[in-house]
């Protein structure tokens, strides 16, 4: 193709801001941050888009539950959101938010065009909806009760929506995939497609909903949210300015390259989200490609089952690279990958210390040990070093064809090939050997050469995966930043290498030690016995709470209430100039020497009550102590009269 446009657009979903996000969602997001920094290595004008999507019943609950608006609470959710990215060195070009004033606009343009042209009309709704999903499904397709995605109860539900005409678009839909048989990636997401959704009868999708507010308004009618996967599928057109002043990103970079997606998306993304485009008149995407998951043993890792493993901490334990190399190598294409620690672990010894550490840290030491740093440039080279050579083109046409095809893990496999035949280099060639005959210095630089030549080749194979690394390769060997992905095919390129000895870059992991400790901060903590009976007891609103008035008394006078043990009477300086009295059940504990000239916090607004003859008014705050015991509290040195809140 000539006229082949050198751009390149991915996406990852955008995110559900509704609990923390966990290696799943991390290892969507590492997959398209590897491919947008390859592409942008070969000099392709790359965008790589991702978000959140903010809107629906999900979030619109949750926030209430928290006790705030909606908006309040996905703020600081993704907030931690855009820190983890940070913190997973995702390279972004922009960060959507569906609650962005500009994709709202254009998300009611949108619809606003597909109700003109006649794609959607008012119907009534019924159905199964999943709550957590927000997603309707038919009777066949729940016939158990139980949401196909994520096997929690459907409930029937009814209501006035606004429809669109998916069903008129299922003969395009088949047509179209059958003359782009690529766009779905596995193929087999493209059968399960044909064969259970749109085989068996496309329906007209609800795409608004009355029975909650937290959505975007559909323009001609505000009593209806729009549905959230049409708000949130337009997030990759709007984010590029479209249906907006600015559309310049819009028609450089549409249609995207790959909307790159876990495989449970599947039907919104190679579905709904082309008919929306044909409504539009708008080009579809090229790619979708559909990833698997990343389980935990035992099951899928979904957030909503409270079953998750936290990336922050795992960056924090190993390095982010040592995950982002992981998510990347574990997970076959198209299939999914259990995780474990064990796993992780073992990744990280053999792969990422031994491997490739060792071959970097050897190769530095040698270069320095004998020759001060410097490779001279008298070598003598041999047959044996083509092997390499010829190697590292191989595996660089490898690593571009399975990266152009999203194929991480056999990208990462071909690459550790290389490093493996790198580091038997080393003992073929002996160099400690070379290193005792002065007449063959000439063979060892050589040999040292074509080590530092493979470290820089091997630097750009996993610069795309692992950034860090490959720059710390690169300060260890003395070059430069990477600019230019094709530095990998010119073996010989550099003149010499001046070596500097630097970190070790992927520390080994004791690893029975580590799993110890990873058992024990994974065990439950011992079930707290209070946290049920705080939990029990019944709420009350702020407003409750602020009619009991609290104050800081000082204690004036005290003396022992007659004919009892337990009471002692306290005159009390509330701030007010008029002395109060109390009676308080804490004879038993304190005498009243004790307690004259001490500050305390007291209810002032409780009715008088009458105990052993004396009008007691309000009463003095003191903590139950577990032997039936009290203490109250003291705030001495702070003036009568304070409010305590
Ligand atoms: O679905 N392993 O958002 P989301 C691999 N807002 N991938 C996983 C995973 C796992 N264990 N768990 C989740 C949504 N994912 C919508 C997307 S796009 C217009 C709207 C993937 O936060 C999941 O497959 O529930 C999906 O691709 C992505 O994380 C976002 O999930
Ligand atoms: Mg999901």
């Amino acid at each position: 193709m000539e006229n082949k446009k050198k751009t390149y657009y991915i996406t990852t979903p955008i995110y559900y801001p509704s609990d923390k996000l966990h290696i799943g969602h991390t290892y969507s997001t590492v997959q398209a941050d590897t491919v947008a920094r390859y592409k942008r290595l070969q000099g392709i004008d790359t965008f790589f888009l991702t978000g959140t999507d903010e809107h629906g019943q999900k979030i619109e609950d949750k926030a209430k539950e928290a006790g705030v608006t909606p908006k309040e609470y996905v703020d600081k959710i993704v907030a931690g959101i855009k820190d983890l990215w940070k913190l997973m060195n995702i390279s972004n070009d922009k960060f959507i938010r569906t609650t962005d004033e500009y994709h709202e606009k254009a998300v009611q343009k949108i619809f606003k065009t597909m109700y003109d042209n006649g794609d959607i009309y008012m119907g009534s709704y019924e159905g199964l909806y999943c709550k957590p999903c927000e997603s309707f499904w038919t009777e066949t397709q729940a016939a158990d009760g139980l949401c196909p995605d994520c096997g929690r109860p459907v409930v029937k539900a009814s209501e006035e929506a606004y429809f669109f005409r998916l069903s008129k678009y299922a003969d395009k839909l088949l047509k179209y995939y059958e003359e782009h048989p690529d766009f779905i990636d596995p193929p087999s997401r493209q059968n399960e497609m044909v064969n259970n959704f749109i085989k068996p009868g496309l329906q007209d999708l609800c795409i608004s909903r009355s029975s909650f507010k937290w959505g975007i308004k559909v323009p001609i009618n505000p009593d209806h949210v729009i549905y959230v996967w049409l708000d949130a599928l337009t997030n990759y057109i709007t984010a590029l300015g479209f249906y907006q002043d600015d559309d310049s990103l819009f028609r450089k970079f549409w249609p995207a390259d790959v909307h790159l997606i876990g495989k449970d998306i599947t039907r919104f993304h190679t579905i709904y989200w082309p008919a929306f485009l044909m409504s539009l008149n708008v080009p579809l995407p090229e790619k979708v490609y559909c990833h698997g998951w990343v389980l935990l043993e035992g099951g899928k890792m979904s957030k909503s089952k409270g079953n998750v493993v936290d990336p922050v901490v795992l960056a924090e334990r190993y390095g982010v690279d040592a995950l982002r190399y992981y998510l990347l190598r574990e997970v076959a294409f198209g299939a999914d990958g259990v995780f474990s620690n064990e796993n992780l672990i073992n990744r990280i010894n053999n792969d990422l210390a031994n491997d490739l550490g060792n071959l970097l840290s050897r190769t530095v030491s040698m270069v320095e040990k004998y020759f001060g740093g410097t490779i001279p440039a008298d070598r003598k080279a041999e047959p044996l070093d083509d092997e390499l050579i010829t190697l590292a083109a191989e595996t660089k046409a490898n690593t571009e064809k399975m990266l152009d095809g999203l194929r991480f893990s056999d990208a990462l496999t071909g690459i550790w090939k290389f490093i493996s035949r790198t580091n038997k280099y080393i003992d073929e060639t002996a160099p400690w050997v070379l290193a005792k005959d002065e007449a063959l210095k000439p063979r060892l630089a050589q040999v040292m050469y074509v080590l530092c030549e493979c470290l820089r080749i091997i630097s750009v194979f996993i610069t795309p995966s692992m950034p860090d690394t490959g720059s710390e390769i690169r300060s260890q060997l003395g070059l430069g930043e990477l600019t230019d992905w094709e530095e990998s095919g010119k073996f010989g390129l550099a003149e010499t290498y001046t070596v500097k000895k630097g970190k070790i870059i992927f520390p080994r992991i004791d690893a029975e030690k580590e799993l110890a400790e990873l058992e024990a901060a994974s065990q439950p903590a011992q079930e707290n016995p209070l946290k049920e009976e705080i939990l029990g007891i019944a709420k009350i609103n702020y407003d409750d709470f602020s009619k009991v008035d609290l104050r800081v008394a000082e204690i004036t006078d005290c003396v022992p209430v007659k004919k009892s043990d337990k009471l002692l009477e306290l005159t009390l300086n509330d701030g007010t100039g008029v002395p109060r009295t109390v009676a308080s059940g804490i004879a038993e504990w304190y005498k009243p020497e004790d307690l004259k000239g001490r500050s305390v916090i007291i209810v002032t607004n409780l009715e008088p009550r009458k105990l052993r003859g004396v009008e007691s008014n309000g009463m003095i705050l003191a903590a139950d102590l577990k032997d039936d015991a009290c203490k109250v509290i003291f705030v001495d040195g702070v003036p009568a009269g304070s409010k305590v809140r």
